[in-house]
């Protein structure tokens, strides 16, 4: 049984390009659970330099993230939102882990697999540990809700083996200390809803991604009504009319991918956008697609840019957030440092 209170942590990288899978998948699921929990959301510029990014560019996209998270709702009075690099605690975190995640269990991770591709050599140590930054991140504030998109689900499980493994490791010591024998909560992933994955506009079997060569593939969330048309008219899809019924939608991952964005852009189920676009043709539901989102995007990105021109508050908000996760984080760290056997102040 666990004593912790239920407490929210996801994080975004900056790294450019935020897209219509990013929002769906994450960034609205952060601004919907504000309501009912304690939400941290981070901006997770450790995890960004694990692959090379221009210092210059890094600084813009580690602002705009964060102008993202607030256009879309977030606020960052009630919650936390904050860059990861200013909250030492997370490298600190991520070396011990570093020494309880084993080799084994990072040789299993796919995203590993599909960023190293052919290059495995000359890939960064850091990307290779990357899961274990993201099991700190968590474990740091004893977070215990973590909403994600569906490409994030192994590492969310890496994450509870780490924190099981360390309860156990050092359980005696940690009753020695008279803490609660479940020192780190397992966090729970949250993936729900109809757009957990959403794919690629030009090919329904490979996830939506900011690292696709063609911006054909994705809605970015600063691209402008015309351009969001045009991608969405573009957007591949099969010669059948669309399924009155969600069963039909079986074999046809464009189609499931184009109906699952509209009802997450409405939110709406996606049987109901079946009942009212079932039997028509694409031609008209793109249509429709696009209006629903524009209408939902563009106050985003107007936010997002009108933001984006005081970058000194933006600036200030990060500022004030990180001492606030500094505030929760520190007893935590100090806490497993003693658990450990390291000596503290
Ligand atoms: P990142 O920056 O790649 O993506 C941010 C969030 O967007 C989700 N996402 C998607 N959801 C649906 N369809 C898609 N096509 C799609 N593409 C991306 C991701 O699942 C993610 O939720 N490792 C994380 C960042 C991270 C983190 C954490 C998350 C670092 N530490 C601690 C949770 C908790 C990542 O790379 O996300």
């Amino acid at each position: 049984m666990t004593t912790h209170e239920s407490r929210v942590f996801s994080g975004v990288q900056p790294t450019g390009n935020l897209h219509l899978g990013n929002y769906l998948g994450a960034i609205t699921k952060f601004v919907a659970l504000q309501e009912s929990h304690e939400c941290l959301y981070c901006v997770v510029d450790l995890h960004a330099i694990t692959v090379w990014q221009e210092p210059a560019g890094l600084e813009h996209n580690i602002r705009e993230v964060t102008a993202t998270f607030i256009a879309s709702g977030i606020d960052p009075k009630a919650h936390i939102i904050f860059n990861q690099s200013r909250v030492s605690g997370h490298a600190e975190l991520a070396w011990i882990l570093n020494c309880v995640a084993r080799m084994g269990w990072l040789n299993r991770m796919t995203q590993f697999k599909e960023k190293a591709g052919k290059h495995r050599e000359n890939a960064s140590v850091g990307l290779f540990s990357y899961p274990n930054l993201m099991a700190a991140d968590i474990l740091l504030y004893r977070a215990t809700h973590v909403p994600v998109g569906d490409d994030q689900k192994q590492h969310l499980e890496l994450s509870r083996d780490i924190a099981q493994k360390f309860n156990s490791d050092f359980a005696k010591s940690i009753a020695a200390h008279g803490f609660d024998e479940t020192f780190f909560p397992l966090p729970e992933p949250l993936i729900t809803g109809p757009a957990t994955r959403v794919m690629s506009l030009r090919d329904g079997t490979a996830k939506m991604s900011k690292s696709d060569p063609s911006d054909m593939t994705r809605i970015n969330l600063m691209d402008d009504a015309e351009t969001i048309a045009k991608k969405f008219r573009k957007a591949r899809t099969d010669p059948e009319p669309l399924p009155g019924e969600e069963a039909g939608l079986k074999d046809r991952p464009e189609a499931e991918n184009l109906v699952g964005i509209y009802a997450a852009l409405a939110g709406v189920p996606r049987a109901s956008v079946l009942q009212e676009f079932g039997g028509g043709q694409f031609s008209r539901f793109k249509e429709a697609l696009t209006e629903v989102a524009v209408e939902k995007l563009a106050p985003v990105s107007a936010e997002t840019k009108r933001l984006m021109d005081d970058p000194a508050h933006i600036d200030a908000i990060l500022s004030d957030g990180a001492a606030r996760a500094h505030a929760i984080a520190d007893p935590i760290l100090r806490q497993t440092k003693q658990v450990i056997g390291l000596l503290t102040d």
